[in-house]
């Protein structure tokens, strides 16, 4: 590490020996599609010298005080596991929520004792859960006809566009290899023609509706077969005329000689 980053990392941290004091950090909101799994990143600081005993998630509650609404707790093993806890209890509180539901939708706080005091992160994040119904293809083009060799470029968007998604394309329904949020189409054939849909999770649920692309050919594009085809018809075609021009010249010229030359050529 250079001195220059090392400073300005001493600067964030404060002054050498500071107390980091209590404070948990959430992201301010979280979007997520109705289906899918969300990893709310989480970290916590307290008073040092201190031990943390147990870490809780809680949702909708000041100061996660009752028990029994807790989605986590260390203390208490569940069954359901819907709700997992990736940090540890040190200074990570990630939570993980699998196949989130329209009723996830919630402030969530998370909550940490210590062998002294415990405490609960005030701010809490709000998680938001979509049904996805605003999935959307759009496209680098306004006009849905491109060009032979062109290119065009599809973003699969939602409410939840901005946290990374796992999208899947599909082409007159059957799924293509790509993935992610842009579907980068180039040197377009008429193959490339159909009707492009995004979804925002495997099962082919929560679908755009089609955004259909026409692929035509390009008129004005040099097109060096049919320029090679057509020279070669038109130096046959004068070849043909000359070889016509010398047989009429020998026809007409008088001489023995000639006439005897031509027939051993015909015959
Ligand atoms: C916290 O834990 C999660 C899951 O293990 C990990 O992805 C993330 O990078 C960790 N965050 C920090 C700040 O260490
Ligand atoms: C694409 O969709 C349009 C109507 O939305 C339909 O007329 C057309 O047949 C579809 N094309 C293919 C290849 O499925």
């Amino acid at each position: 590490m250079n001195p220059w980053t090392l400073s300005v990392l001493l600067l964030l941290a404060g002054p050498l020996g500071a107390d980091p004091g209590w404070h948990v950090e959430y992201p301010d909101s979280f979007c997520v599609v109705e289906g899918s799994t969300a990893t709310i990143p989480c970290s916590f600081t307290h008073p040092a010298g201190l031990r943390v005993g147990r870490v809780v998630w809680c949702p909708n509650l000041q100061f996660c005080q009752r028990l029994a609404a807790n989605v986590y707790d260390s203390k208490i093993v569940r069954a359901d596991r819907k709700f997992r806890y990736l940090g540890d209890l040190v200074r990570n509180c990630t939570l993980k929520i699998i196949k989130t539901v329209k009723r996830d939708t919630a402030r969530y706080r998370f909550h940490f004792e210590t062998n002294g005091d415990g405490y609960t992160g005030p701010k809490g994040v709000i998680v938001n859960v979509t049904n996805g119904e605003d999935v959307k293809v759009r496209s680098s083009v306004t006009d849905n006809v491109v060009k032979e060799g062109g290119q065009v470029t599809l973003t699969c968007t939602s409410a939840c566009s901005f946290h990374r998604l796992d999208v899947h394309w599909y082409r007159n329904g059957h799924a293509l290899s790509e993935t992610g949020p842009a579907l980068h189409l180039s040197n377009l054939t008429n193959d490339d023609t159909g009707n492009y849909t995004c979804s925002l999770d495997s099962s082919g649920q929560k679908t755009s509706a089609p955004w259909s692309l026409v692929v035509v050919e390009d008129e004005g594009r040099f097109d060096w077969r049919l320029t090679v085809s057509v020279v070669v018809k038109v130096l046959l075609a004068v070849f043909l005329l000359l070889l016509a021009g010398l047989v009429y010249a020998k026809r007409s010229a008088p001489g023995p000689e000639h006439e005897i030359i031509y027939s051993e050529v015909v015959g």
